[in-house]
């Protein structure tokens, strides 16, 4: 009854923003990600019959009650497929800054959804429990699966949905280079976020009708390894994200300065020759993604900019491992 996995973050460059079914946690759009190694998450899960309630500790530290919610959540799923009656000890480090926007939500709840399913006996396929990620948070359905994937959007009801593998880690030797421009939580989670957006923001139909057409063009670039087309529609697709969420009612602004002077650095390292292109989540770090060839170049650049307090390099990596 007990089972470890290990899964990485992942980087969209077709964002998801907006749901299309809020109960069953569908997106609205399509999204198309990288999957990052080493930003690793790790996370046991062992089910306990002795134990009176789910148990859940990150990084060391009992969690706050609403993210104990969560992870119940998905527990509670897994119990009711297998058959399972028995509360859970879950135990998950991350090898990287906890919500800070580096989707830590998506190697968690994708590696809490394999191991929960081994621990419990289940013998399911990806698709299942990236379909079980997703409910849990949309980008985790990602993880799940190595290299360049993807999440089509949802029509309402189709609890099925789950994320697909376009091609391995091997395809194309791109890096990202994680520049920090904050310490400490961001001021509001995505679901939260997206939730106002779609409510309130007078530029979402647009936004959803432009993820629709963009993402497909973002994954044919990909394929065809073509930086040059690549660059600006990756870079639309979050000024655009970011755009209707700032013109929400609440306005949800995760910008920092350091996070618009490292955009700036990204398109002047562009103007100059370097393939490199920029790209934001839901806080204010910047990502630049660039090709293998510059990333030391990028890398530094970054490293120097005023508000960059720190930066991390990642590169592709593969899905979802379970252990016993
Ligand atoms: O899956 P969530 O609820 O953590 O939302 C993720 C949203 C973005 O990171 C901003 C975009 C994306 O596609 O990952």
């Amino acid at each position: 009854m007990k089972a470890k996995a290990i899964a990485r973050a992942n980087i969209a460059l077709a964002k998801y923003w907006g749901k299309s079914d809020d109960a069953l946690n569908l997106p609205a759009v399509p999204s198309v990600s990288l999957t990052l190694d080493p930003l690793i998450t790790e996370t046991t899960v062992e089910f306990d019959p002795s134990l009176e309630s789910d148990v859940f500790e990150l990084d060391g530290e009992r969690a706050r009650p609403s993210e104990l919610g969560r992870v119940s959540a998905l527990l509670d799923e897994v119990r009711a497929a297998a058959g399972v009656e028995a509360h859970a000890h879950v135990a998950s480090v991350n090898r990287f800054p906890t919500a800070a926007g580096l989707a830590s939500s998506a190697s968690g709840f994708a590696a809490l959804a394999g191991a929960a399913s081994r621990a419990a006996g289940l013998d399911e396929s990806k698709d299942t429990i990236s379909a079980r990620a997703r409910r849990a948070s949309a980008s985790a359905a990602r993880s799940i699966y190595g290299g360049i994937v993807e999440l089509p959007a949802g029509e309402p009801g189709d609890d099925a949905l789950c994320a697909r593998p376009v091609a391995g880690a091997d395809h194309w030797d791109l890096r990202v280079i994680v520049a920090i421009t904050a310490t400490g939580r961001k001021p509001i989670g995505s679901r939260a976020a997206m939730g106002e957006s779609r409510r309130s923001s007078p530029y979402y139909a647009g936004w959803v009708d432009h993820a629709k057409a963009s993402a497909p063009q973002i994954t044919a670039a990909l394929m065809d390894r073509d930086f040059e087309r690549l660059a600006p529609l990756v870079e639309q697709s979050f000024f655009a994200m970011h755009a209707v969420g700032m013109a929400g009612v609440p306005s949800v602004l995760y910008w920092q300065p350091g996070s618009v002077a490292a955009i700036r650095a990204v398109q002047a390292l562009r103007t100059d020759g370097l393939e490199v292109c920029a790209t934001m989540d839901a806080g204010p770090h910047v990502k630049a993604i660039c090709t293998a060839a510059h990333a030391g170049q990028v890398r530094a650049a970054l490293a120097d900019t005023p508000g960059v307090l720190d930066t991390l390099e990642a590169q592709i990596g593969p899905g979802l491992e379970v252990s016993p």
